[in-house]
């Protein structure tokens, strides 16, 4: 597990775009944490690194549960925080997750059975109003995937 200390909301974006800037086809990386914990913000700053074009915002897809948006590669964002049960599989949801874009889904655990073995799991966690922690693991995924994300103040 890496653990990274997000300062501020602009650490975030900058670890964000690190990320999208480094994702590869058919990522998936999963966001846990409590409401408010920056889990869309994150997504936002994924979404810069991964070059979508800023008129389109990133949204939090909470009733439409998937958001669609062109890039670098297709970001795919779900927000499954409103997922029924019986939904999961009515929706095509692996279609996603397992296509060639950038999948980043809030409220992973509502996936069960179709939970992907392969991703990215980041966990944040809130410490003050603008101080944010990361943990990150890499599930299925090369270490050095993992590893290479220390570089993430690195970037320009
Ligand atoms: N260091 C930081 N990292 C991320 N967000 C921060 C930070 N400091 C302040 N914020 C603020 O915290 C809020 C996080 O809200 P956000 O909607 O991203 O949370 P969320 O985890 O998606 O919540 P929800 O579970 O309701 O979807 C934003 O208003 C953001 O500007
Ligand atoms: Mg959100």
């Amino acid at each position: 597990m890496l653990t990274i200390s997000l300062h501020s909301l602009s650490k975030t974006m900058k670890f964000g775009q690190f990320l999208g800037a480094n994702a590869l086809p058919g990522d998936v990386i999963t966001l846990a944490g409590d409401l408010g914990a920056g889990k869309t913000t994150l997504t936002q700053a994924i979404g810069q690194g991964l070059a979508v074009p800023p008129n389109c915002y990133i949204t939090s897809p909470t009733f439409s549960l998937l958001h669609e948006y062109p890039g670098r590669l297709p970001l795919y964002h779900m927000d499954l925080y409103r997922l029924g049960d019986d939904e999961i599989y009515e929706l095509g949801l692996e279609d996603y997750i397992y296509g060639q874009g950038v999948t980043v889904i809030e409220w992973p655990d509502r996936l069960a059975e179709i939970m992907p073995d392969n991703r990215l799991h980041i966990e944040l966690i809130l410490k003050s109003e603008t101080d944010r922690v990361v943990q990150i693991t890499a599930h299925g995924l090369n270490k050095k995937r993992i590893k290479h994300l220390n570089n993430w103040q690195e970037q320009p």
